[in-house]
This record gives C-alpha cells, sequence and structure tokens, in this order.
C-alpha cells in the first residue's frame, strides 16, 4: 500500500482553501489539509506532518517567504512551493533563495500545481533509491553520505545516477570543502564497478618524480631503488574507479602521459614495454578553474576536454542555504556520537548565525565549527557563544536591546512586553521574536492572542 502524500496548503482567502482541498483533496494519492494564517500552519505543523507546503507568498502578518524560513529551520526535509499572484521577480527570488522548491502563479492551474507536486515526487523517489540505510527512517536527505535537499543537490544526485550507469570520465569542480570527494565516492557506490576498487590519490601531494611510477606502477631495475616490480594505482583500480583529486596541480610531464590513457586506453609501467589496457573509470576533481587555467594555457587544453566529458559542479554552500539547518543536525549528530555528548539541539540565536554566516570553506568549515562547539560545550544546547567570533560577528540581524524577560510570566505582562519590543524594533517580527528569544509562529500567534497590529 503507497502511503498518501500529505500536503498543508496556506493561502489567507478561504476560498483558495476549498478549491485546493476539494480538488487535490479527492485524489486519493493526496491527503489535504489548509490553514488560514502562517501561525495557524505553523500550529498544524506540530501535530500533523506534512511532505509539501503550499503557501500563498502576500499573507498579513507573517508572509509566505516568512513561513518558508521558519519551516525551513524547524523542518527542513519538508518540500515548500510558494504562490504569487505577483509576478515581480525580486519577490520569486527571495522566495527561491530561501528555499522554495517551485514557485506557481495565481489564480493556479491545476495542471501546473499537479505537475510541481509530481516533479518533487519523483525527485523525492530517486534520493530514496540512493539514500543510505541508516537514514531510511530517518527524516533528513541522505544521498550516499551526501546531506542536503536543495534543488541544486537534487540535481547533483540525478546527475550522479544517470553518470553512474556510464564509464565516462567524470570531472567535478567546486570549491573547497563542498563535497567532491563525496560525490566521487558516491558515483563510484552506484555504478556497476561498486563491487570493485575505488582508489584515490591526491595529485597535488606526489612530486613530479612520484607521480608516474604511483599511477603507472614501475618495472624492477627502473630507477634507483626500484627494487621489484610494481603496480600502479591504474592496475590496482582495475575494474573499478580511479579518483585524482586535484588534478589541476599536476605536472605537464604528467599531463602527457594521462591524456595518452584517454586516447589509447592503454599504457605502459616505467621502465617497461608490456602495453596494459587500462579498464578504470576516471573520475577527477579540483577547485582551480580548470577551463581558465587551460585558456591561459597553464593546463594542456586537449586533456581539458577530454577529462570533461561531464561536469559536476558542487554548489558553495552558502548557494544552498536552506540545508544548513539540515547539515547542523547531521553534525551534531555526528560529532556527539563520536564524542560521547549528549546535546540536543542548538539555539535559535545559534541557528540564524550559522544561516547568516557566508562559509567560505563550505561543509568542511561547518563540521569542523560543529565539532569544535560539541567539544567545549557545557550544555545540552548549543549557543552562540559556543560558535567562533568570525560567525558572532557576522550577525548581520543583531540588535542592542537587551531585555529582562524574568517579569514576562503573565499575560497581561506578556503582551504589554511584546508590544514595547515590538515598537522597538520597529515591527521588524523577526528581529521581535529574537530579541524575545521565541519562535516567530509563537511570535505571530501571541500577537493574534493580544490584538496586537503595526499602527497604519
Ligand atoms: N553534502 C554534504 N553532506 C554531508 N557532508 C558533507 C557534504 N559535503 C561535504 N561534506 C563534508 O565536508 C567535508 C569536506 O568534504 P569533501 O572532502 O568531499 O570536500 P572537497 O570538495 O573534496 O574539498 P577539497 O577541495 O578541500 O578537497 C567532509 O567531512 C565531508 O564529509
Ligand atoms: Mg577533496
Amino acid at each position: 500500500m503507497t502511503v498518501a502524500t500529505r500536503i498543508l496548503f496556506v493561502d489567507d482567502e478561504p476560498a483558495y482553501c476549498r478549491i485546493f482541498s476539494k480538488r487535490i483533496g479527492a485524489d486519493p494519492r493526496f491527503r489535504v489539509e489548509t490553514a488560514g494564517s502562517g501561525a495557524e500552519a505553523l500550529e498544524r505543523l506540530q501535530h500533523s506532518p506534512a511532505d509539501i507546503v503550499i503557501t500563498d507568498l502576500s499573507m498579513p502578518l507573517m508572509d509566505g517567504i516568512e513561513l518558508l524560513s521558519e519551516i525551513k529551520s524547524l523542518y527542513p526535509q519538508i518540500f515548500i512551493l510558494i504562490l504569487t499572484s505577483d509576478d515581480s521577480t525580486s519577490q520569486v527570488v527571495k522566495a527561491m533563495k530561501a528555499g522554495a522548491y517551485d514557485y506557481l502563479l495565481k489564480p493556479f492551474d491545476f495542471e501546473m500545481v499537479e505537475r510541481s507536486i509530481a516533479t518533487i515526487l519523483s525527485h523525492k523517489a530517486a534520493v530514496q533509491a540512493g539514500l543510505c540505510p541508516e537514514c531510511l527512517s530517518g527524516e533528513q536527505y541522505c544521498f550516499e553520505n551526501l546531506i542536503g535537499q536543495d534543488r541544486k543537490m537534487f540535481e547533483i544526485y540525478e546527475m550522479i545516477s544517470q553518470v553512474a550507469q556510464t564509464s565516462a570520465t567524470v570531472l567535478i569542480t567546486g570549491e573547497s570543502g563542498t563535497g567532491k570527494e563525496l560525490i566521487a565516492s558516491a558515483i563510484h557506490a552506484k555504478s556497476t564497478r561498486k563491487d570493485k576498487p575505488f582508489i584515490q590519490i591526491n595529485c597535488a601531494a606526489l612530486t613530479e618524480g612520484l607521480i608516474s611510477s604511483e599511477l603507472f606502477g614501475h618495472e624492477k631495475g627502473a630507477f634507483t631503488g626500484a627494487v621489484a616490480r610494481k603496480k600502479g594505482l591504474f592496475e590496482q583500480a582495475s575494474g573499478g574507479t580511479l579518483f585524482l583529486d586535484e588534478i589541476g596541480d599536476i605536472s605537464p610531464t604528467t599531463q602527457v602521459s594521462l591524456l595518452r590513457i584517454l586516447e589509447l586506453g592503454t599504457f605502459q609501467r616505467v621502465g617497461g614495454t608490456e602495453t596494459i589496457k587500462a579498464d578504470v573509470r576516471l573520475i577527477c576533481a579540483t577547485n582551480r578553474d580548470l577551463a581558465a587555467a587551460a585558456r591561459e594555457k597553464q593546463f594542456r587544453e586537449d586533456l581539458y576536454y577530454r577529462l570533461n566529458v561531464v561536469s559536476l559542479q558542487a554548489p558553495p554552500l552558502r548557494d544552498r542555504r536552506s540545508d544548513i539547518p539540515l547539515l547542523v543536525r547531521y553534525f551534531l549528530e555526528r560529532y556527539c556520537s563520536l564524542n560521547n555528548k549528549q546535546i540536543d539541539g542548538v539555539t535559535r540565536d545559534a541557528m540564524t548565525l550559522l544561516c547568516n554566516y557566508d562559509w567560505p570553506g563550505n561543509c568542511r568549515e561547518l563540521a569542523n565549527i560543529i565539532e569544535h562547539a560539541v567539544i567545549f560545550s557545557r550544555g545540552r544546547t548549543l549557543d552562540k557563544d559556543s560558535l567562533p567570533s568570525q560567525i558572532r560577528t557576522s550577525d548581520r540581524h543583531s540588535s542592542g536591546l537587551t531585555l529582562n524577560l524574568a517579569t514576562a510570566t503573565l499575560a497581561d505582562a506578556e503582551s504589554a512586553l511584546i508590544k514595547k519590543v515590538l515598537e522597538e524594533s520597529n515591527w521588524n517580527l523577526k528581529k521581535a521574536a529574537e530579541l524575545l528569544d521565541i519562535a516567530r509562529g509563537t511570535l505571530y500567534g501571541k500577537m493574534e492572542k493580544y490584538h496586537l497590529t503595526k499602527p497604519v
């Protein structure tokens, strides 16, 4: 029996909720719930999980983008579609950057809605096919050890699955720490070569003299110290995959030897005459701009084209910020279990800082920072004091306001306090929620309860 996809539809216009529910809810593949405001949507999600949230963009109090960011930080696994009647691209771009999966124009065309849902479901199925066993029961998306459910990552997963079926040479580019090595091993793991060796070598770490003998092997007596015949990596990886990391750093001589292998499919050991057939899939990675290096004649252009049969670009973390909460959770679990620590989560303030930082070192930097914080943290929650100064000072949203919440326990005091904070933060709801140290959804709920609205 297939489980129905749970959809939460959010719109302040009841008519839209009714129409949506009637039409999409009639399909047994879907279970539709509706909410008339952002606060109601967040309330509903607490009790009734959803796979997909479809939300209007312009709603009073909490708009679609605010709801989207709130859902992304609380339930990163949910897919979000934005509805907008305003085709001004700036709002749509903002929503997409905040992690919306796609957007739909209002008044909506049901065929479009169904197509978007179908795309999400097929992406989900593609990921599920590559899910790590330990993630099958979890809510997070893990494709062969790669974490992320931003659209850019789905595109990478799809390319990995496609290219894995072939023996084509793959060039993976991307900044340092973006997961190039994980992508390479995912290609191997999904390919028919998976039971054969996956051998990797960091080309930058080998001297000019060593690299040829490492790659191609040598015959006994080929050079001083070659006391016996040695198989090179091309032979060791036979039938499997050879991953040449930092390929941008190989010397012109090695570039010629590699080109030869790629053109002829054969090689010879150093000092040998026997021609050996190379049965390996080659995957190369670099954080250099190899195309530019080829244009500037720093890297052989012919080799560049041979290596770049299929190219995969690992996106920088700042271009998929919506994955940050997911990665934080993942690294937190990983380092807690490695270090025997019990930490349940990250405070809202700390998560905001983590989501706003630009991550020049990408996932590796995030992993290191969480590991450091886990090791040195004494409490059950990571707060912003456990983050290094470069992250704390990158806070774009802090304000100098400090509050004593000790008196804010009674309803009237609470209402007065919220009103004061809203005024002091110029009715910037995000800032007010941060100052009050409550979730934005809670703030909206309380504003509704105490009838607090921005004066016009
Ligand atoms: N999508 C991801 N999900 C989970 N962990 C990731 C992801 N991307 C990178 N990492 C983690 O970040 C670290 C760096 O990843 P990796 O070595 O694959 O990056 P790289 O692009 O090869 O970096 P470099 O260019 O410096 O060699 C590793 O600890 C890896 O587990
Ligand atoms: Mg690497």
